[in-house]
């Protein structure tokens, strides 16, 4: 049994007593192991005098068998691999707590939402889908966002994702789907992708993907931060109230750094730069203490409005637009603690659509259906056993008291004879809680039918709700996504497949996306489909669907590169600097060596990273710092000029103090003070106001950035 912590995680702070009062924070503190000036010891708790040769018949003989501490030791590493997650094997995590804003007594009977006071522990882990554990964060893909509430009652898994609706209608398919988009099982090409003829052969004969792919290919499916996307609880589930009366809702979370997301050809290059930056976006936010927060969004339906929509609430293809019934923020999640262990943590963390507690509730949601099956059955594989509850980061921080015993890694010691119910050799313990007295108890939906394999007529239309999100997309968000489109149906090798893509899928959502498709990817038959809207309803557009008019008043977290070389006049920097980290940006000097950089003033400034292995790629913004010599040696430098072409082609915030615009001007960026999201300042004062609008503004998608930079523009 691991020894009880002597230092609290990241503080340094003895725990004992955690100040915050974090219930799950206290009990995981119990399994903690920190060596902190102990003696080695075997798992049997033998003190050993040396870990560094193994037992041999002589300085240069065999080693010997009676070596237990060699066997232990090889043994216990042989086996530190699991299976990792079938889908979603890639993410991160992150602790942290939840408060109502009010009570939602008069919606819900679940205890952690009733008490504004009541802060909730809360464990969530985000994730892509498709990548094995070791792939690259940026890749297009759907994000998980999955969190596990330690409430009073027990623990609430809300298993979302970062899109509101899903590819198919039935979890029957989701073998069929997940098999398409994996890589291709003869040569396991490509990892972590949706670009291949498998995933497109799927879409192409399966129309009731249309919506959820434009989600894909739109800029939600390369987020910026784990910190700036939405999540979405997807189904519909019920809520049930105090009276036992019930109301479908739908959950939503909320960024409160609005939703951003990454430029394309900029998440392929950090994927190869920095293939763990949205895992290291989170863990430094909130080392830095800078903690993402979510607010929690929820759209209640009453049941006899159901049908009202023109689409059925039980289809997860489909979303209630927020301009008919408005997400309603109810409270706030906030993330404020890493992990200490990633395996014992992150690794371990088995979510379950079904863990639920009293006032939250299922509907018949085909998909939500399967799901209450898939994530137990699987985590019994993944996890070496049925006892997997029992692992720190799941156990509910409530009592557990059942019959189920035994099994693979059992860790509960269960005293006593009567493991049955009913009994009387323990008083008939543990004994069911009426309902009334908080015992779960189903919603009593009324349930009439045949027994049939099909799907409902209600699910049929899957084009509207595709066309609704095309429709509210940005102009500059439709010429990414039909951008993606291309990309991805370009390396399709099998024409047929594009094929019926451009013919049976997007000539259905838009003629005029399918048409310029088409065109990009060589096949020249759409189809006979007329213009618009002869498959499925007209539909409003939703703004929003839409990340144009998200939060864009903040450049808090936003990461900022200085261009610096020697002779940089470091006084007037040093203020814009220290001005944009009064804001919560974090700002990095980047230079052609590491270390200190003599300025041409005595302000010297610390580089803390070079040029020669930090792109422009994993910042928000650059700005070139004032300075003749510093100016001249960037701009005889090729990486400083690569820098700043690719934050201008990524559409990025830049900034040049004084003779600053002489680097963007070599680097081919033309008339740069006429160019959106560009501020040039001879002063301080003149550029830092503007350039934190600029970089608040998270990309200026206006601009044009089509022009092949120039090398030869004069210095
Ligand atoms: C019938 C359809 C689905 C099935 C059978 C299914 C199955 C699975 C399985 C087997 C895992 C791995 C779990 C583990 O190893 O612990 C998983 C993970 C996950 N699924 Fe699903 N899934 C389905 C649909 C969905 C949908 C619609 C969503 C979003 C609403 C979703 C969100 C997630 C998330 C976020 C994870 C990662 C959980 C984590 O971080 O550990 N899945 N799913």
């Amino acid at each position: 049994m691991p020894s009880r912590q002597t230092k609290s995680p990241l503080s340094g702070k003895i725990p004992g007593k955690i100040p915050d009062g974090n219930a799950k924070r206290e009990q995981l503190a119990l399994s903690e192991e920190r060596p902190d000036d102990e003696a080695l010891t075997t798992d049997q708790g033998v003190k050993i005098a040396s870990t560094d040769d193994s037992l041999k018949a002589g300085e240069r003989g065999p080693t010997l068998l009676e070596d237990f501490h060699l066997r232990e030791k090889i043994m216990r590493f042989d086996h530190e691999r699991i299976p990792e997650r079938v889908v979603h094997a890639r993410g991160a995590g992150a602790h942290g707590h939840f408060q109502v804003y009010k009570s939602l007594k008069q919606h819900t009977r679940a205890a952690f939402l009733q008490d504004p006071a009541v802060k909730t522990p809360v464990f969530v882990r985000f994730s892509t889908v498709v990548g094995s554990r070791g792939s690259a964060d940026t890749v297009r893909d759907v994000r998980g966002f999955a969190v596990k509430f330690y409430t009073s009652e027990g623990n609430f898994d809300l298993v979302g994702n970062n899109m509101p609706v899903f590819f198919i209608q039935d979890g029957m398919k989701f073998p069929d789907l997940v098999h398409a988009l994996k890589p291709h099982p003869n040569n396991e090409i490509p990892q972590a992708q949706s670009a291949h003829d498998s995933f497109w052969d799927f879409v192409s004969l399966t129309p009731e993907t249309a919506h959820m792919v434009l989600w894909v290919m739109s800029d939600r499916g390369i987020p910026r931060s784990y910190r700036m996307m939405e999540g979405f609880g997807v189904h519909t589930f019920r809520l049930i109230d105090h009276a036992g009366k019930a109301q479908l809702v739908k959950f939503h979370w909320k960024p409160l750094l609005g939703v951003h997301s990454l430029a394309w050809e900029e998440a392929q290059q950090i994927a190869g730069k920095d293939a763990d930056f949205h895992r290291r976006d989170l863990f430094d936010a909130i080392v830095a203490g800078a903690f993402p927060e979510f607010e929690l969004g929820l759209q209640i339906i009453d049941e006899a409005d159901a049908q009202k929509y023109g689409f059925d609430l039980l289809d997860p293809t489909k979303l209630l637009p927020e301009e008919i019934v408005p997400v309603e923020r109810v409270g706030k999640m906030t993330l404020d603690r890493n992990p200490v262990n990633f395996f014992a943590e992150v690794e371990q963390v088995a979510f379950c659509v079904g863990n639920v507690v009293p006032g939250i509730d299922f509907t018949n949601d085909p998909l939500l259906q399967a799901r209450l099956f898939s994530y137990l059955d699987t985590q019994i594989t993944r996890l070496g056993g049925p006892n997997f509850a029992e692992l720190p980061i799941n156990r509910p921080i409530v009592p557990v008291h059942n019959n189920q015993h035994d099994g693979f890694a059992r860790q509960t010691i269960n005293a006593g004879v009567a493991n049955y119910l009913p009994n009387s050799l323990s008083n008939g313990s543990p004994r069911p809680t009426p309902a009334a007295a908080g015992g779960y108890q189903h919603y009593q939906e009324r349930v009439d039918g045949h027994t049939v394999r099909m799907r409902s007529p209600t699910f049929q239309d899957h084009f509207s709700q595709a066309r609704m999100f095309l429709d509210s997309q940005s102009p500059a968000e439709r010429a990414h996504l039909t951008d993606a489109l291309c990309f991805e149906l370009g390396k399709v090798e099998r024409v047929a497949i594009r094929e019926r893509v451009v013919r049976d899928i997007l000539a259905k959502i838009d003629v005029g996306l399918a048409e310029t498709v088409a065109k990009a990817i060589g096949v020249t038959d759409v189809g006979k489909t007329p213009r618009r809207n002869t498959a499925g309803k007209e539909t409003q557009p939703s703004p929003a669907l839409s990340m144009a008019a998200t939060i864009s008043d903040t450049i808090a977290t936003r990461r900022i590169a200085i261009l610096v070389a020697p002779g940089v006049i470091g006084r007037s920097i040093a203020s814009v600097k220290s001005n944009l980290e009064k804001r919560g940006a974090v700002v990095e000097y980047v230079s052609v060596h590491l270390g200190t950089i003599p300025s041409s003033d005595g302000a010297d400034v610390e580089a803390l990273r070079s040029l020669l292995n930090t792109p422009s790629v994993v910042y928000d913004a650059v700005i070139v710092a004032d300075g003749d010599e510093s100016v001249t040696m960037l701009a005889q430098h090729p990486d400083a000029h690569r820098f700043v072409q690719e934050a201008f082609r990524h559409y990025k915030a830049l900034g040049a103090l004084g003779r600053g615009q002489a680097l963007l001007l070599a680097a081919g960026i033309e008339d740069p003070g006429s160019q959106p999201g560009v501020v040039l300042s001879p002063k301080p004062e003149g550029l830092v106001k503007e350039f934190r609008n600029a970089v608040a503004q998270h990309r200026h998608w206006t601009r044009v950035t089509n022009k092949p930079p120039q090398f030869s523009a004069p210095v």
